[in-house]
């Protein structure tokens, strides 16, 4: 079903595998990348047989980050003029779960790619980096900040002035990685984490992960707030009622999405 130049996108049942294709740029993110993952994403988003989607790499390279060779000729008024990064605002701003599934590099914008996802699963062999400081810039799709939010200060700082890469372990150990699993399998296990997601109710699903991105973006009071009303919200659905009273009578729930 794939009609995109640097992307292949496949339906596995309820859940849509997104791969990144730029084989001979390690998956570098260029413009069409970008343009590539917003049709992507905005096609899995209005499709209602689609629950989860997952965004992978190749096995040597997640993504070796925004694209080198495309930026180096670019000075400030173009980067600032086109808002360079700013569609990826249009994928993270993407309101049904998507899991980042990574294998070898995730460095600079690859890295940062992975950490929009909700979470990284990732390979035995997977390495993070922001090296952005040996090109003369910093990390410039949220590198800085989801890092930070995900692993402290302390090693994110070390991690974006040092350059330096993280393997698997470090980065599970650190929080930014949520499983490790063997790379021979890793397209394989996250498709079926994904197709359990997909097949709980869409409205609580979307509502765990308002909650959860609100603990990342708001204090304490407020997120708390936010949790409890959500919370009764949901409380109104239709698959609430069928969920709990599926529980009670000891069968599995059916859900109309509603
Ligand atoms: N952009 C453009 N092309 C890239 C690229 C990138 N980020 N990373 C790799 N490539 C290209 C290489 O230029 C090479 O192309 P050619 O064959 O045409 O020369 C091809 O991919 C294979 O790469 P290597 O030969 O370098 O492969 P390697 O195995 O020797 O090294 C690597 C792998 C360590 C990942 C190395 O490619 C590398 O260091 N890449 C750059 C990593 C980097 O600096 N990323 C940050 C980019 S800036 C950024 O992302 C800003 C931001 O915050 C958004």
């Amino acid at each position: 079903m794939s009609q995109f130049q640097t992307i292949i996108v496949e339906q596995h049942g309820a859940v849509t595998l997104i791969r990144l294709n730029r084989p001979d740029a390690l998956n570098a993110l260029n413009s069409q990348v970008l343009a590539d993952l917003i049709e992507a994403f905005a096609a899995y988003e209005a499709d209602a047989s689609q629950g989860c989607a997952v965004l992978t790499g190749s096995e040597k390279a997640f993504a070796a980050g925004a694209d080198i060779k495309e930026m180096s000729n670019r000075g400030f008024s173009e980067m600032f003029g086109e808002n360079y990064f700013g569609g990826f605002d249009r994928v993270v701003a993407t309101r049904k779960p998507w899991i980042a599934a990574v294998a070898g590099f995730a460095l600079g914008g690859g890295c940062e790619l992975a950490m929009m996802a909700d979470f990284i699963i990732a390979a035995d062999t997977a390495k993070f980096g922001q090296p952005e400081v040996k090109l003369g810039v910093a990390p410039g799709m949220g590198g800085s900040q989801r890092l930070t939010r995900a692993v402290g200060k302390a090693k994110a700082m070390d991690m974006c002035i040092s350059g330096r890469m993280m393997d698997v372990h470090e980065a599970e150990r650190a929080g930014l990685v949520s499983r490790i699993v063997p790379a021979a399998t890793l397209v394989e296990d996250a498709i079926k984490a994904a197709a359990e997601i997909a097949a709980y109710p869409p409205l609580a699903t979307i509502a765990n992960k308002e909650m959860v991105n609100a603990a990342f973006e708001t204090g304490l009071s407020a997120g708390l707030l936010f949790e409890r009303r959500l919370f009764n919200g949901l409380c109104a659905t239709a698959d609430k009622r069928e969920g709990m009273v599926a529980f009670v009578e000891k069968r599995k729930g059916a859900w109309s999405g509603k």
